[in-house]
């Protein structure tokens, strides 16, 4: 865990935090911080010495997606061969509590990355959001899914078919987190929590944690499995090259349905 390039990592007492740390792209998710990501998640899911995590990003972003840079140019085959969802599975198998406090952006990625934590505490500033759409793709890190469980069809089908964020209170309202607290305290009020958790027994905490998600993943990996496909899919489209092309040039799309 020494040389962190793209996480920041603080331990007090039994838990562990872990900041997402690409500021300047408002922490978007690229390959090399996932790999981080996902290897510190599991070190410190082996590690005796923590019994919960809060995972964050800072003020302005938790995370605002994936790496746009990193996929515009994909075809299909590439984006098949890398994958790059599949690592996010190990996530979704951590053992140990894991709390995503979120503030600002949590976009794309980012909100699938939240969705992807048992519990979400947000500042009153944090905005939801499943954007791909607007870039010529859709969800693929499972969007499609967490969000639907949590929030229902309709609003999970708005949020996806037009890319519109939700404010945090409406994402409480919704189900999405479990509260919303101000912007000073979001991040200390997720340690809280770890704290209180990390005062069980940790046996009991992995076990109790290990059924509820029994009975939340029921039906879920084949979604997942669907979702990935087509989001890969899409990278066969013109529209895929325009929508994060036109992002990175910071210019209006025109999308052509090809
Ligand atoms: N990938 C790469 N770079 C990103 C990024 C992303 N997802 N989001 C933001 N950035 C970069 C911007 O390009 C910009 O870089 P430069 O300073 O070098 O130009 C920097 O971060 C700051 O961003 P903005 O200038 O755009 O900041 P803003 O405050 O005007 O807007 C925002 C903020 C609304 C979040 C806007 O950045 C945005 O729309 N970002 C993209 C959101 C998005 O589409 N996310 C989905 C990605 S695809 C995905 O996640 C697939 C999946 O299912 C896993």
């Amino acid at each position: 865990m020494t040389n962190l390039q793209f996480l920041r990592l603080e331990r007090d007492g039994y838990v562990a935090t872990v900041f997402l740390n690409r500021p300047k792209q408002l922490n978007a998710l690229n390959i090399g911080l996932m790999d981080e990501l996902v290897a510190t998640l599991e070190e410190l899911d082996c590690d005796d010495s923590v019994r919960a995590m809060v995972l964050t990003g800072n003020e302005k972003a938790f995370a605002a997606g994936a790496d746009i840079t990193e996929m515009a140019g994909a075809d299909p085959t590439t984006m098949l061969k890398r994958d790059q969802f599949a690592k996010w599975d190990r996530i979704r198998k951590l053992k140990k509590p894991l709390i995503a406090a979120v503030s600002g952006f949590c976009l794309g990625g980012g909100c699938e990355l939240a969705m992807h934590c048992d519990i979400m505490i947000a500042s009153e500033t944090a905005q939801f959001g499943q954007p791909e759409i607007k870039i010529g793709v859709m969800p693929g890190a499972g969007g499609t899914q967490r969000l639907t469980r949590a929030i229902g069809k309709a609003r999970a089908m708005e949020m996806v078919l037009t890319g519109k964020f939700i404010s945090a209170q409406e994402a409480y309202q919704f189900g999405l987190v479990n509260r919303v607290v101000p912007a000073e305290v979001y991040l200390s009020e997720a340690q809280k929590l770890a704290h209180e958790i990390a005062a069980m027994s940790p046996v009991a905490v992995r076990l109790a944690k290990e059924a509820v998600l029994k009975v939340y993943e029921s039906f879920l990996l084949d979604g997942l499995e669907f979702e990935r496909k087509n989001f890969y899919l899409l990278f066969a489209t013109e529209d895929q090259k325009e929508g994060m092309a036109a992002f990175l040039e910071k210019r209006a799309p025109q999308f052509k349905g090809k």
